[in-house]
């Protein structure tokens, strides 16, 4: 019989199949196996990997104490795995989940396993196909001693950022690198927005060809907007079909969605957290889905009246503050919800300064900001707004004027921008220290009797007698 196996891979999508054999170049003996007949013998002749016919099979291959991840899709597949897994595993095993699991469904598997004296690991896996071939970056929860034993495995496996392994261990529990892992995708979400909005503010509101964009998002990659989804933006505007019309432009508009964004944005108002920018990302999605009903209400009112803006150059600038700016507040939106979490799970361990060197490298969000962001909350461990790390504030500074104008100038123009738009109405709501929630509390009592605090007696709940109130 060949030698045992490292590790054991089961489902062999893409990413599954990827990771493997990521595995594979870095030493590891794999054995993969995938409930659709066929696909682990397809992989059986390459070069440190065994094909396993059966979970019995892949079970009985593999070195002890075991390690098993799973790249299946999140839900109930997740589940039936490890009912049918459990009973082959013992004590000290290890069930690795590299889907994007919800956070609280891995909790409850963990506790599941952990019953069984078996070691979950959630583990955030982000970068899509390269990444997993060639060095995602991996967000893992769960026992930390299954972690030690894993990590030197992950970290070769992971994206490297100046020599430095593009993963980390979150807290145990489980849930802790999944959370992670929603948050980057909620992120996600609300910056292909923003991106999009000033694509579209590009296209519609200049008239610029999509190869002029293509051209402008390639030079914003050499400065301060640096990242992965402006490079792969000026990659898509530039591609044409064979008859030479811009591929972007032969693409409906329709955005589709799995849910993950849905799901962070849901997480931020059960933590209680302002992520309004996550949010707008969504709906976003969601109003772009309804075609029909955008086309039909298009054709009854009209579309905004709008005109061309006269001054590419100005605009073009703006834009480029505009989306450092609302990048800004969306990350800051998507760590303070990080930071929440830590205190209502109790995962103390998770520094925030390891979410942003994570997610320097392979990931979908991996942007120059984020060496900022990890110098400053390095340098500031417990402070959880980056909105006040020195490097973020004087770029903030820099570049609100240009996103005030294209905000402006997109209610009066009509182009909708609400990622753009959201962003900065929470950055001036943080820095507003007096707002017009009184207003609110006066309004709740007035109805409700409610209660309200005086100024200069906080927690202190008073109901007022009010002028014509019901009761
Ligand atoms: C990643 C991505 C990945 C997936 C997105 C797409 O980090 O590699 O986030 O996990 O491509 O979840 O999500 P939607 O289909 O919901 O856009």
């Amino acid at each position: 019989m060949n030698a045992r196996a490292d590790i054991a891979m089961i489902g062999l999508g893409v990413m599954g199949r990827n990771l493997a054999r990521n595995m594979a170049g870095h030493g590891r003996r794999v054995v993969v196996h995938d409930r659709a007949p066929g696909l682990a013998a397809q992989m059986a002749g390459e070069p440190q990997i065994i094909a396993a016919a059966t979970p019995g099979e892949l079970i009985a291959t593999l070195k002890r104490p075991r390690a098993v991840m799973m790249m299946i899709p999140a839900g109930p597949a997740v589940d039936e795995q490890l009912e049918a897994l459990l009973p082959l595993l013992e004590s000290g095993d290890a069930l690795i989940d590299g889907g994007n699991s919800h956070f609280r469904d891995t909790t409850r598997r963990a506790d599941k396993a952990a019953s069984r004296g078996v070691d979950f690991i959630g583990l955030g896996v982000s970068g899509g196909e390269t990444g997993a071939r060639h060095g995602p970056s991996l967000m893992a929860g769960g026992p930390k001693p299954a972690w030690d034993r894993l990590s030197p495995l992950f970290a070769a496996i992971a994206a490297r950022h100046n020599g430095e392994p593009c993963c980390a261990w979150f807290g145990g529990g489980g849930g802790a690198g999944h959370f992670v892992k929603m948050i980057h995708n909620g992120i996600e979400y609300a910056d292909m927005q923003a991106i999009a909005e000033v694509y579209g503010c590009l296209r519609d509101g200049l008239g610029a060809a999509a190869g002029d964009i293509a051209r402008l998002f390639a030079d914003w990659q050499n400065g301060p907007l640096a990242s992965y989804l402006v490079e792969i933006t000026a990659a898509i505007l530039a591609a044409r079909e064979s008859d030479g019309r811009p591929t972007v432009e032969t693409i409906l508009d329709r955005a589709a969605q799995k849910g993950t964004g849905q799901w962070a944005s849901v997480a931020a108002l059960e933590i209680g957290v302002a992520a309004p920018t996550l949010a707008e990302a969504v709906s976003a999605r969601l109003l772009s889905a309804a075609k029909a009903e955008r086309e039909r209400t298009a054709s009854g009112l009209g579309a905004a009246a709008r005109r061309r803006e006269a001054d590419r150059d100005t605009l073009s600038r703006d834009l480029a503050d505009a989306l450092l700016g609302a990048r800004i507040a969306i990350y800051a939106q998507g760590f303070a919800v990080i930071a929440a979490a830590r205190e209502a799970f109790g995962w103390r361990e998770l520094a925030l300064a390891d979410v942003a060197r994570v997610w320097q490298g392979g990931c979908i969000i991996r942007a120059r900001l984020l060496d900022d962001l990890r110098t400053g909350f390095a340098a500031a461990p417990a402070e959880a707004n980056l909105l006040l790390l020195p490097a973020v504030s004087a770029a903030l500074a820099r570049a609100e004027p240009g996103w005030r104008r294209v905000v402006a100038a997109g209610a009066t123009q009509g182009w909708p921008m609400p990622a753009l738009a959201s962003a900065l109405a929470w950055y001036d709501g943080m820095r507003t220290d007096r707002s017009a929630a009184n207003l609110i509390q006066a309004q709740r009592d007035f109805f409700g009797a409610h209660g309200v605090e005086r100024v200069g007696a906080p927690g202190k709940n008073v109901h007022l007698q009010w002028p014509g109130a019901g009761g």
